[in-house]
């Protein structure tokens, strides 16, 4: 079997971004709600996101430039510091992907896309009314990287959840299968969660465990 290597040292910014997003799938959608200090709602999507660390909850999404300036999201959330992000799932695809688009920092994108919102308990910004999670959350710390192509990596901690009702088993658990998450792939690619399937963790001692061993 051959293989071709690609050194991050060698290839451009381009290509560089086509490796991310090729291989590093299927990544999450924080579909992001924030505020400016003049009050403008703004939605936007972001797939580089994940989870950071487990308690305290705090998640990170990776905000790129726009024409060397900031994009209104991580902007929003240096000024206003609380922002929604909301899951992703089937039938509000079209939706998120029409709030990606290039909109006047003065827009408000909820009503360009036509979403209703309903008032967060604890931030400022908006969230998306009929979402089936929600995570409201506060601004905890920036890391930028690069120079010629500059990457904010915005860390926020949730302060809380809203759970649509009929996701919850056992008052617990969210159900991926009623969840039905979209998942980011290369390019203009997406994947549904149809296929889910389980699988018996290895033993663990419950007495040794760490909360993020499968017991
Ligand atoms: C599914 C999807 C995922 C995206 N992920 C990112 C991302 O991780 N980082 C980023 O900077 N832009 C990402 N974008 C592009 C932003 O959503 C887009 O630049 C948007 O206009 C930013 O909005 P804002 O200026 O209101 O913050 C993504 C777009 C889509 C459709």
């Amino acid at each position: 079997m051959s293989y071709r290597t690609f050194d991050s040292s060698e290839i451009d910014h381009q290509q560089t971004y086509r490796m991310l997003i090729g291989s590093i799938v299927p990544r999450p959608i924080a579909w992001v709600s924030s505020i400016s200090s003049d009050g403008i709602p703004n939605l936007a999507p972001f797939s580089f996101f994940t989870m950071v660390s487990h308690f305290p909850p705090m998640v990170s999404i990776s905000v790129g430039e726009r024409e060397h300036s900031m994009k209104d999201t991580s902007r929003n959330i240096l000024e206003t510091k609380g922002y929604v992000i909301h899951t992703v799932v089937n039938g509000w695809e079209e939706k998120m992907n029409a709030s990606s688009a290039n909109f006047q920092p003065d827009e408000d994108e909820f009503i360009a896309i036509n979403l209703e919102t309903v008032p967060s308990d604890l931030v400022d910004a908006p969230r998306l009314a009929n979402a089936p999670v929600a995570m409201e959350c506060t601004f905890d710390r920036i890391i930028d990287f690069g120079d010629d192509w500059v990457t904010h990596l915005v860390i926020g901690k949730i302060l809380r959840w809203h759970v649509r009702e009929d996701l919850l088993l056992d008052d617990k658990y969210i159900d991926p299968h009623k969840l039905a998450p979209v998942g980011r792939l290369g390019g203009p690619r997406y994947c549904r969660t149809q296929s889910i399937f389980e699988m018996t963790a290895p033993y663990v001692q419950p007495d040794k465990a760490h909360p993020n061993d499968p017991v």
